[in-house]
């Protein structure tokens, strides 16, 4: 049964090749003020970053740049991107990149104005914002964490070792964000089939929880069906831009919050990824790779039922003679099989975590409700250790 819940999404989707003559529409609305966001540089070697300032001249705007901005963006970047936000005086933040930028984009946009420190209240006392907030529009060149259309924003705090997301509400949300899916042809492929990965995780976040008959469930399926098939294309021929389409829209709708509505969800896959991702600062989609099926394995026997529809619907497992766990375990196995076949890294020992690091990852790792099983700190550290390469196959 779905539940009650309110749902909207102001985010105004721009996708294609044109998509960027979207800004020529938006770059309007806003004052003359603006904080161009990006990484480390890849959008100056593929050219978005000279067709973007382009426009912004054309739209007769001041730019400020915010530079720099590191995957898993840290807390010091926040601080430093406030300071350069406030001496610009920034009517509009304009983020090109990836989720990292993205993210940090709307850390910035909350926290300029914030009288505290942003990362007490935000991310370790989670609470609301309630001071002005600058707009964000971005501007899309790497597919996976759905930033794009959401109010999610990730941001790490190296010397706690934490790292740590707030989801905002809509008022958080980008105002725009341009889907060209061309743009993600530079990306390496570590950090293309991360990102199909994390496309994966965060499908199977919110499938993964509930047994109960709704709509969430099956849309999930359909999306994760045509992102294992786009997927399969895309690695042998990461130009096809039927397939790179397909799974930049998949991205969005994975984490838009359509698919949560009306259903629990799970999340702890991300929860102790984070915490991985904390200690060793690897990439986001391939440390919720190296923990996914060592942490399904461990729940699946307390949602065997969804399991086994999972085999059955999404991967084609014949359920005919076979018993409940079978079929599930069938499922998994599938699951495997694709995951290194799409080159995923498959144990968090090749993301750097050593033994001695497994009792401080348990330790920041946020234990959710919502999923199978409500996992003890045992549990964590069960689930790392058998994530570790020794133990798997
Ligand atoms: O910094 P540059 O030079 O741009 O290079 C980036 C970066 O090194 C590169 N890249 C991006 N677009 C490219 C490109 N290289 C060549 N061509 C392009 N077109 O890719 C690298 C990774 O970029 P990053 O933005 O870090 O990747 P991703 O999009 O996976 O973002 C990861 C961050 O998002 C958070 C993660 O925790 C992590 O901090 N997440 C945000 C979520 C949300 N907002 O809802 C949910 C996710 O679960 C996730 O936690
Ligand atoms: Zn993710």
């Amino acid at each position: 049964m779905l539940g009650n819940f309110t749902y909207s999404n102001p985010t105004k989707i721009y996708f294609g090749e044109n998509a960027l003559d979207g800004l020529y529409s938006e770059l309007p609305k806003y004052g003359k003020n603006v904080l161009l966001v990006y990484g480390g540089g890849s959008i100056k070697k593929n050219g978005i970053y000279d067709n973007v300032v382009s426009i912004l001249k054309e739209c007769g705007k001041e730019i400020y740049e915010d530079a720099g901005v590191m995957p898993n963006p840290t807390v010091e970047k926040l601080y430093e991107g406030c300071e350069r936000a406030k001496k610009g005086n920034v009517d509009l933040i304009l983020a090109v990149g990836g989720g990292s930028v993205c993210d940090y984009a709307k850390a910035v946009s909350v926290s300029v104005h914030c009288k505290e420190d942003p990362w007490d209240k935000y991310y370790l006392r989670m609470e609301d914002v309630d001071n002005e907030i600058i707009p964000v529009g971005c501007v899309l060149t790497m597919v996976g964490t759905g930033s794009e259309m959401n109010g999610g924003s990730v941001i790490t705090n190296p010397t706690q070792k934490l790292k740590i997301g707030h989801v905002f509400g809509d008022n958080v949300f980008p105002k725009f964000s341009i889907l060209n899916p061309v743009y993600t042809f530079t990306l390496p492929k570590y950090q293309m089939t991360a990102g199909f990965f994390d496309i994966m995780s965060h499908i199977l976040e919110q499938y993964f929880s509930g047994e109960d008959d709704n709509t969430s469930d099956y849309l999930m399926e359909g999306l994760l069906k045509s992102l294992i098939h786009s997927s399969l294309i895309a690695i042998d021929n990461p130009k096809d831009y039927e397939a790179r389409s397909n799974i930049m829209w998949i991205a969005s709708w994975a984490l838009n919050t359509l698919v949560a509505k009306g259903k629990s969800t799970d999340w702890e896959v991300h929860m102790i990824g984070q915490s991985v991702g904390a200690y060793t600062d690897a990439t986001h989609g391939m440390t919720l790779a190296a923990v996914s099926l060592p942490y399904y394995r461990f729940i699946m026997p307390y949602g065997l039922a969804k399991f086994k529809r999972y085999a059955v619907n999404v991967w084609n497992v014949d359920p005919s003679g076979k018993s409940d766990e079978q079929v599930a375990a069938e499922g998994l196995e599938k699951m495997e099989a694709y995951m290194r076949k799409i080159g995923l890294v498959m144990n968090i020992s090749d993301l750097g975590v050593t033994e001695d690091m497994i009792e401080g990852i348990a330790d920041g790792t946020f234990i959710m409700t919502g999923g199978y099983k409500v996992l003890t700190h045992d549990d964590v550290v069960q689930i790392l250790k058998a994530s570790m390469k020794n133990n798997i196959s």
